[in-house]
């Protein structure tokens, strides 16, 4: 696993964006995964100031999405299509149709969410997926004890991360959906280069569970540990727990192998 370590979350961003214009230099048309939050903000701001100053043509690009809430109406701002959509589609100028995700709303729900990974094979799969990391160690909506091997499916959060995504939906805890759907952790790792994104304090304890400690269902974002091609990007703030802090400092800091320098 790569681990480097920015000085703050707009250098953070700023690294990501430049390895995914990277990507799309040397592929036009690559899917994007990409992640909601907060983390993740200043990759999409960075990617489009880019796309607007010329330095990439992100105009065959395709996006698709991590998980979804279910049972929000149709619309809602607060829905995950509706914020990948407002984010990152629009910024960079791309047409609705380049985006895909699992329908949140739909009658046939496990159908939907088998459909969704069929969908994603078939579009040859996720060139970069963009991860960010819940306090208690989620990807995407994979939950503590989630399966290792999970497809895309239905899942019930924690209230731990009901209460951190209340902010959200106006501080209001009743408002946030209990269930989700998410791509399974199986299915995060089929994509060909995973980049987790972590910044704040707040992260720093599921970071170094998820680098440092034991690969374990307890820590979904553990998993990375098994993918060849993983790499994280912690503020100072967010290493702040990793033993090897010293180590990724000298070995990643100026020349992250990632970006193909
Ligand atoms: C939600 C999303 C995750 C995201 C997490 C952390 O649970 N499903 O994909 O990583 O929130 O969000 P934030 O970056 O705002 O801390």
């Amino acid at each position: 696993m790569e681990v480097v370590i920015v000085p703050d979350a707009k250098a953070g961003g700023e690294l990501i964006a430049e390895a995914m214009a990277a990507l799309l230099r040397r592929k036009p048309d690559a899917l994007l995964g990409v992640a909601t939050g907060s983390t993740p903000l200043p990759v999409y701001e960075a990617l489009a100031r880019k796309v607007r100053a010329g330095e990439v043509d992100a105009s065959r690009a395709r996006v698709c999405q991590l998980d979804e809430y279910v049972g929000l109406p149709a619309g809602h701002p607060e829905s995950y299509r509706a914020t990948v959509l407002r984010e990152v589609v629009e910024p960079l100028g791309l047409p609705e149709a380049s985006f895909m995700g699992p329908d949140g709303s739909a009658e046939d729900l496990p159908a939907a969410c088998e459909g969704y990974d069929r969908a994603l094979a078939e579009a040859g799969g996720v060139d970069l997926q963009l991860l960010g990391i819940g306090t208690d160690g989620h990807i995407g909506f994979n939950e503590p004890c989630s399966s290792l091997a999970s497809r895309t499916r239905i899942k019930t959060l924690t209230q731990q991360t009901r209460v951190d995504n209340a902010r959200f939906f106006d501080g209001d805890l009743e408002q946030v959906p209990h269930h989700v759907i998410t791509q399974g952790i199986g299915t995060i790792l089929d994509a060909r280069h995973l980049v987790l994104l972590a910044t704040g304090e707040g992260k720093a304890e599921a970071v170094a569970q998820t680098v440092e400690g034991p690969l374990s269902a307890l820590v979904p974002a553990s998993a990375l540990q098994l993918h060849r091609h993983a790499t994280v990007v912690v503020d100072e703030a967010a290493a702040s727990k990793l033993k090897l802090a010293d180590y990724f400092r000298h070995t990643y800091a100026n020349k992250p192998s990632w970006q193909g320098l």
